[in-house]
Formats: C-alpha cells, sequence, structure tokens
C-alpha cells in the first residue's frame, strides 16, 4: 500500500466531515426524544471527573467525550469511517467479534468498559439472549444514547448503564462472564492501558472470557487519518504480550479486513 501523503489524509478528513454532516439530520431526529436533563441525573458531568487524557483533541474535537453533540454524532462517525478506513461495515465489525465467543458458552454476565454508543454489547446481546449486562464508560452522554440504543432493540430490561472508569471500575473480583470492550486503548495514554487490562482481568470471572478490538497499530490504521494524541504509544504496545502480562490464557489475536484486530482470551479456572 502507498504511503499517504498529507494531502491525501486532508482529502480523506473532508470527505469524512462531510457524510457526517450529511447524516446529523436524521440522527438529531432519531434521539430527539432524549430528555438530557433527565437522563443525566445521577452523573458527573463535571469536567474534573474525567480522566487527564478525555480533555485533549482526539479526532481533532477538544472535549469530545463530554459533550452531548460529539457523542451523538459517534455512530454517524463510525458508519462512515469504518467502512473508508477498513473496507467492512460496522454491523459486520460487532457481529463478527460476537461470533468469536462460541454459541454454546454459558455467557450470563457482560461488561462492557468504555462502551461509547455500545455497538458492541449490542451485538453480544443478540447472540447470548439470556445475557445481562453492565454498560459502562466515563462519558454520560454516551450512556444515554446506548440506554436509547437498548431500549430501542427491546433489551432494556437486561442492561444496567453505569458511568465507570475502566482503570478502577470499582465492581468485585470475579464478578463477570465476559468482559469486553472495543476502540479503547488506541485513545489511552501507555500509563493507563496495562492498569486497564489488570482491572479487566481481575473482575472476570475464573473460567470466564475477555474480548476486545481495535484497529490496526500500523501506518495505514484509522488513526493515520484523524488526530490520535496516544497513537504513538498505542503503536508500540504488543498486545498478545500485555493481554498475556495482565494474566489472560489460551489468547488468539486475530485480524480481520483491512486494519482490523481482535483479540479473545480466558482467565484459567481455580
Ligand atoms: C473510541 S470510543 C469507543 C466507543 C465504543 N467502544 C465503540 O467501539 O464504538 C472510546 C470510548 O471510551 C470511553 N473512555 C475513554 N477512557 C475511558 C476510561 N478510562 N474509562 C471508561 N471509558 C473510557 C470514551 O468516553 C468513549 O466513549
Amino acid at each position: 500500500m502507498p504511503r499517504k501523503t498529507a494531502q491525501d489524509k486532508q482529502a480523506y478528513r473532508t470527505e469524512v466531515i462531510r457524510r457526517i454532516n450529511a447524516a446529523m439530520p436524521s440522527v438529531m431526529q432519531e434521539y430527539a426524544s432524549i430528555n438530557w436533563a433527565e437522563e443525566l441525573k445521577g452523573y458527573r458531568t463535571d469536567h474534573e471527573y474525567y480522566p487527564d487524557y478525555i480533555h485533549a483533541p482526539i479526532h481533532g474535537v477538544t472535549d469530545g467525550y463530554t459533550n452531548p453533540q460529539s457523542c451523538l454524532a459517534w455512530d454517524a462517525a463510525m458508519d462512515v469511517i469504518i467502512p473508508l478506513s477498513h473496507n467492512v461495515s460496522c454491523l459486520s465489525l460487532r457481529e463478527k467479534m460476537a461470533e468469536l465467543i462460541p454459541q454454546d458458552t454459558q455467557i450470563d454476565t457482560v461488561l462492557e468498559l468504555g462502551a461509547g454508543t455500545a455497538e458492541g454489547a449490542l451485538a453480544l446481546a443478540r447472540r447470548f439472549p439470556q445475557a445481562t449486562f453492565r454498560i459502562t464508560d466515563v462519558s454520560p452522554y454516551m450512556l444515554a444514547i446506548a440506554q436509547h440504543k437498548f431500549n430501542k432493540a427491546g433489551f432494556g430490561e437486561r442492561a444496567k448503564f453505569e458511568q465507570v472508569d475502566a482503570r478502577h471500575t470499582g465492581y468485585p473480583d470475579n464478578s463477570f462472564d465476559l468482559v469486553t470492550s472495543s476502540l479503547l486503548f488506541h485513545e489511552t495514554p501507555k500509563e493507563w492501558t496495562p492498569k486497564i487490562l489488570k482491572e479487566m482481568y481481575r473482575i472476570t470471572k475464573p473460567g470466564g472470557w475477555v474480548l476486545y478490538a481495535d484497529t490496526f497499530r500500523g501506518e495505514y490504521a484509522l488513526s493515520a487519518y484523524i488526530e490520535e494524541p496516544w497513537l504513538d504509544d498505542f503503536i508500540h504496545f504488543n498486545f498478545e504480550y500485555e493481554f498475556a502480562k495482565a494474566g489472560f490464557t489460551e489468547l488468539s489475536y486475530i485480524p480481520y479486513a483491512a486494519g482490523l484486530w481482535y483479540m479473545v482470551g480466558r482467565k484459567l479456572e481455580t
């Protein structure tokens, strides 16, 4: 693949923004019924709550996860960026990820960290109809949108939405059959990533599963086109090693489509 020039990258960004803007009127209509004052009750919205790095210009948008407008645009952005960058639909990214857990696995409790609008959890909810969910994120706006989507899909009774920092979740040891996340570590500074992985391990039940997805750690990653302040940290991680160092075993690193990868693994039975 030829190296992308600065012009290529600018043309890409312009096209992404054009497509997101075109999608926004229908997004605003879809979420017009959200009563933000009501939905945000019980969540913290003060800037001191968030980890420092959240205030940086991730994707070129300063404080993007701390305001409703950017969060409302998230799914529209993914629907544009994933196919453009990775040549695959968002739906297949999520469905393929859920399929990495064998269908006959007993999955009763699922935690999603840094869930955003919970597309990952929705795919798992379709695959494991008996499972209940904790959908978590630091962003209350993402949580409100995720809840709206879970309700619309008819899964609202199966999920709780909680404002949780992935580094210190507060859940007891050995809580969940499956701990999952996606597209989180390319946005966390290097000090955070091993700590979040350790936390994921701590709260996974013995015999339970870990499931993760992110973009490729190379020149042609999604993040080569869009501002990602901690890209350098991310590309220097060996995630097979980091998941193993956190304690996970039976790890499989699975490349998918153009520039995506999954990690699936287990926590040993004691
Ligand atoms: C790139 S988005 C990914 C959203 C979603 N997982 C997806 O795949 O579409 C990253 C999300 O992680 C959240 N986040 C970032 N740092 C976090 C942390 N320390 N704890 C919990 N959530 C975090 C952000 O608020 C944002 O919703």
